[in-house]
């Protein structure tokens, strides 16, 4: 019986020659060798708006990779606690259960506006697109709207089965939240980018000009068709590019 991926991957060699496994294999390395990290982003970004700050975080898991790291005067964390069984976030409930008791007074309060949002909670672009709609309605004119994992190098990084470990891709899942990235890059009364790191960290923005909307059609939102044009349709930049922005 089959008991390890990792008999998978050596079942008769087959996986370890296939080129789809190798070309990935190297995908994964790339990305993962990049730096900076996400957290150092957001604290850029915080920093940047000179002031105190009150930083809003949806998907935690584990806050010792990230949110602990984040400084700014106020901080809030969502997380229905689906990964980390610990869960030592301030509001266990998912992203829609939060938003909506925020807009109703049950938690916090529906004027409260966040300088940053962090948007790393379940990588479904219908999920993802919701999140940024209620980020929109809770965000500060001039605050930044963050996406993890926006980037993904290949469309087996780009599944919906976070489950599934057979992939090329193997353990590292980054779903289709550049789906929804895509489509806001498409809002010309915002400005975008994505910078090229971390497996992609996308930035929104209503009044910081980091990038206009993108004018590639990709009405069905294919992979191969967003891989074709990955550079406009997420408006890919280096960290130093963002930092000469702002
Ligand atoms: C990728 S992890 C977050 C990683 C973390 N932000 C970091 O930078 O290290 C995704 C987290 O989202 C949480 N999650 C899943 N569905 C969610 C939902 N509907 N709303 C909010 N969080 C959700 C999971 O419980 C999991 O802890």
């Amino acid at each position: 019986m089959i008991k390890k991926i990792k008999d998978y991957y050596n079942w008769g060699g087959r996986f370890l020659t296939d080129p789809f496994h190798i070309k990935v294999a190297d995908l994964n390395k790339k990305e993962a060798d990049k730096t900076p990290l996400r957290s150092d982003i957001i604290n850029f970004l915080l920093q940047k708006l000179n002031r105190d700050t009150t930083y809003l975080e949806i998907g935690v898991r584990n806050p010792a990779i990230n949110y602990d790291k984040i400084i700014s005067t106020t901080k809030y964390s969502v997380d229905p606690g689906l990964e980390f069984k610990e869960n030592p976030v301030d509001f266990k409930l998912t992203s829609d259960e939060f938003f909506s008791q925020l807009r109703t007074n049950k938690v916090l309060s529906k004027d409260l506006k966040f300088d940053v949002i962090f948007i790393d909670g379940l990588h479904l672009a219908d999920q993802v697109n919701r999140d940024i709609e209620n980020a929109l309605e809770f965000i500060k004119e001039d605050g930044f709207i963050i996406l993890h994992d926006c980037n993904p190098p290949s469309e087996w990084h780009a599944r919906e089965e976070h489950g599934y470990r057979i992939s090329p891709a193997g353990n590292n899942w980054n779903g289709t939240t550049w789906k929804a990235f895509v489509k806001w890059r498409q809002n010309k009364d915002l400005f975008s980018c994505c910078v090229d790191t971390d497996w992609g960290v996308g930035i929104i923005s209503k009044t910081h000009k980091i990038g206009s909307a993108s004018s590639i059609k990709n009405p069905f939102f294919e992979y191969g068709v967003m891989n074709e044009n990955r550079k406009e349709s997420m408006n890919l930049i280096s960290f130093e590019d963002l930092k000469s922005l702002l």
